[in-house]
């Protein structure tokens, strides 16, 4: 380890992190779930987690692996992570069942976004580089691949994503004022589907709107992650406003498994920018999952290519933070254009701009965050929950 490398984390970091790591069937954070025993952090920042599993064969099991692994390993000081995994006692597991039980009947989940969905915010440091662009042409890659992608404008007073998908819909309420859900405005992706929120689809005027566009203003964010009815949902793309103020704080309350793709130009400047916008997000323990560089080299019609805003800032922030570098999308003003015409240059067909778009949304369903596969094990413990909730 290099002389200006951070001090190990404090075992409470470590735990806060895994806060993050949800169990997709159980619908908690490991940490609350009781499946965390043990944390132990040495001088040289190697971090042991011991995980109980409900079962043994757990098909869970590597998933959650992997996300420990992420989740701590993104922590700051951290050099490795061994993950032990083990079985629940009988008197663990009925306690574990018990409080999803007590959940289950209590305190319903403060929001609808499935446990089993991917949540990424696309986050900058600097504005205008390319945010709300890029998080559009993903989403819509994401689900020209099949999936369900719900996009989530948290730039409130900026909003751009409805035009930048051509959509210019009004949200509907459902609901009484003390209990009330907001729909997404869905928009079919060849086999998938696009269910988008913004600000900008509340309508203003009709008396009905106004009444809860007064609720929603106020806590806007806090309204969109807990009174909108997703249904399923595959990733939920958060669009974040420039840089890094309570937008992201909150989010990082409210939604702890929030994962971040840091989006930087390749000049050197953007990417301190971004490494420290990126930095600001862990200290929330809001783990970096990669980095998108964008408006990476203009290539023109002959196949020459011209780095008009530098080179290298990408894998810069990449290195810099020890996340991947998922992909680098050229400068190209069909880009802009597509933005809007409300028609997503990625699924234009071809060129080397729509296949950017498409080999990071493989990257990321394939290596970075793959979609969570629910045909688990917990899921027979979750079904006698609900049979015994019935009854
Ligand atoms: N790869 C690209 N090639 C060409 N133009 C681009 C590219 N990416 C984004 N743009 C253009 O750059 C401008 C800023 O992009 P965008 O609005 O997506 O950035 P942002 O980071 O979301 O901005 P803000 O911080 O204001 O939310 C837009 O006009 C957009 O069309
Ligand atoms: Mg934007």
């Amino acid at each position: 380890m290099s002389a200006k490398a951070p001090p190990p984390p404090a075992d409470e970091a470590v735990v806060s992190a895994l806060r993050g790591v949800i169990d997709p069937e159980l619908g908690d954070n490991v940490v609350d779930l009781g499946m965390v025993r043990g944390v132990q952090v040495d001088a040289g920042g190697e971090v042991e987690v011991e995980l109980a599993l409900t079962i043994a064969g757990c098909p869970l099991r590597t998933q959650l692996r992997g996300d420990v692994e992420a989740r701590v390993g993104g922590l700051p000081g951290v050099g490795s992570v061994t993950v032990r995994m083990a079985e629940m006692t009988a008197e663990e597991r009925s306690r574990v069942m018990s409080r999803a039980r007590w959940k289950a009947r209590e305190r319903p989940s403060a929001t609808e976004i499935p446990a089993s969905a991917r949540v990424v915010a696309v986050a900058s440091g600097k504005g205008g580089v390319g945010k709300s662009s890029v998080t559009v042409n993903l989403a819509a890659a994401l689900a020209a691949r099949g999936l369900t992608v719900g996009l989530l404008d948290a730039d409130i007073w900026g909003f751009s994503i409805p035009r930048m998908l051509g959509i210019e819909g009004r949200i509907e309420a459902e609901g009484t004022t003390e209990a009330w859900s907001m729909i997404p405005i869905t928009k079919p992706v060849g086999s998938g589907q696009l269910k988008v929120v913004s600000m900008g689809f509340l309508a203003q005027g009709e008396d009905e709107a106004i009444m809860w566009r007064g609720l929603l203003l106020n806590r806007a964010l806090q309204h969109f992650i807990e009174n909108v009815r997703w249904g399923d949902l595959d990733y939920l793309l958060v669009d974040m406003p420039p840089g890094t103020g309570d937008i992201q704080m909150g989010l990082a309350r409210m939604l702890p498994r929030t994962e971040l793709i840091i989006v930087t130009t390749p000049a050197l400047a953007a990417a301190k920018v971004a490494t420290r916008a990126a930095d600001m997000a862990r200290k929330g323990y809001l783990r970096v999952a990669g980095v998108i560089e964008n408006m990476t080299a203009f290539v023109c019609e002959h196949g020459d290519s011209y780095p008009l805003f530098g080179q290298g800032g990408g894998q810069r922030v990449a290195d810099d933070i020890g996340a991947p570098l998922i992909g680098a999308v050229p400068l190209d003003p069909a880009v802009a254009l597509g933005g809007d015409a409300g028609t997503p240059v990625a699924l234009d067909g071809e060129g080397p701009t729509v296949e950017a778009f498409a080999s990071i949304a493989s990257r990321l369903v394939d290596e970075v965050l793959p979609v969570v596969e629910m045909s688990g094990c917990t899921a027979r413990l979750l079904d006698r929950v609900e049979a015994a909730l019935d009854s």
